[in-house]
């Protein structure tokens, strides 16, 4: 794929999905982004096309496919898409006083992170197929390779999202519709601010932003980073688990039960 101008991304509000958006905003190109809080995307928005670019905002919460999926039609025959970053997510998980996520808490995780991820791709697909163009990208994480023991569904969606990425992509071949899938480490966030334990090699989100960038203009199948994590993350997944457990045990954390104050200045919905 050249070059591309007709971009959505999801969780475009925050942290790496806001990142990615400025990474990307240019004269000529368009972006389309999508979260929930209005005024966070307003700012990122306005910081977006101080780079040049033309912007549209939608405050959509993924998990109202309906909703997501006529405004995404309505918006690619419009302006056909070439590249859509799936990567609205949410972190929940074990929190201070050693309490395991309940069930509806593990749904909404699912629902979020990962139907809301492959409703958001579903979107655009049979269009891209009918052009035999584009570019699909689903934001996983690194907990896709070794499960995190203090959030069971983070890790059940991330995995999920990597396993449907990779089929999705295999099946796909030769139809000039590529998919990947972005691994990232510990990054910079309103996530990771809620993530109290180790968070070795942390990257800004800027920095996640140009490597998962490059992946994409690489085609690659996995973007999976900071490297030696990555390697670390795929090792692990062949070891018995036992030794898994021993070699992770340093990364034990929970999760702030209160959601610190955002990086513009506002709290965060769950
Ligand atoms: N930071 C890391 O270390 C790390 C590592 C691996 C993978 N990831 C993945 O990277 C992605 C981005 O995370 P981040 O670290 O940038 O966290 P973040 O700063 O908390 O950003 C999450 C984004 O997702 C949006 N979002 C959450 N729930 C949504 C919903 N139901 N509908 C629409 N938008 C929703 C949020 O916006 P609103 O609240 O405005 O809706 C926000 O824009 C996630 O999928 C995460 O799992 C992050």
């Amino acid at each position: 794929m050249t070059t591309p101008n007709r971009i959505v991304i999801t969780g475009a509000s925050s942290g790496i999905g806001a990142a990615l958006a400025l990474h990307y905003a240019a004269p000529g190109v368009m972006l389309i982004l999508i979260a929930r809080n209005e005024t966070r995307l307003a700012t990122i928005a306005t910081a977006a096309r101080a780079k040049g670019a033309i912007v549209e905002t939608a405050s959509i919460d993924t998990r109202d496919t309906a909703t997501l999926t006529a405004f995404l039609t309505a918006s690619d025959s419009a302006h056909p898409i070439d590249l859509l970053i799936a990567n609205a997510g949410v972190l929940e998980g074990r929190t201070a006083d050693g309490t395991l996520e309940d069930f509806a808490t593990a749904a909404r995780v699912i629902e979020i992170n990962l139907l809301g991820a492959l409703a958001t791709a579903h979107a655009v697909l049979a269009a891209m197929r009918s052009r035999n163009r584009g570019h699909i990208v689903l934001v996983s994480s690194l907990a896709a390779f070794s499960p995190l023991t203090d959030a069971p569904a983070y890790s059940a969606s991330k995995s999920g999202l990597l396993s449907y990425g990779l089929a999705l992509r295999a099946a796909l071949a030769g139809t000039g519709v590529t998919v990947s899938v972005a691994c990232p480490g510990y990054v910079e966030s309103a996530m990771t601010d809620t993530h109290i334990g180790e968070q070795p090699m942390k990257l800004k989100a800027p920095q996640a932003a140009t490597l998962i960038a490059r992946g994409i203009a690489a085609k690659q199948a996995v973007i999976g980073f900071p490297r030696p994590l990555y390697l670390g993350s795929l090792l692990s997944a062949i070891i018995p688990e036992p030794l898994r457990l021993f070699f992770t045990k340093s990364m034990r954390f929970h999760v702030a039960a209160e959601r610190p104050p955002h990086c513009y200045g506002q709290r965060r919905p769950r």
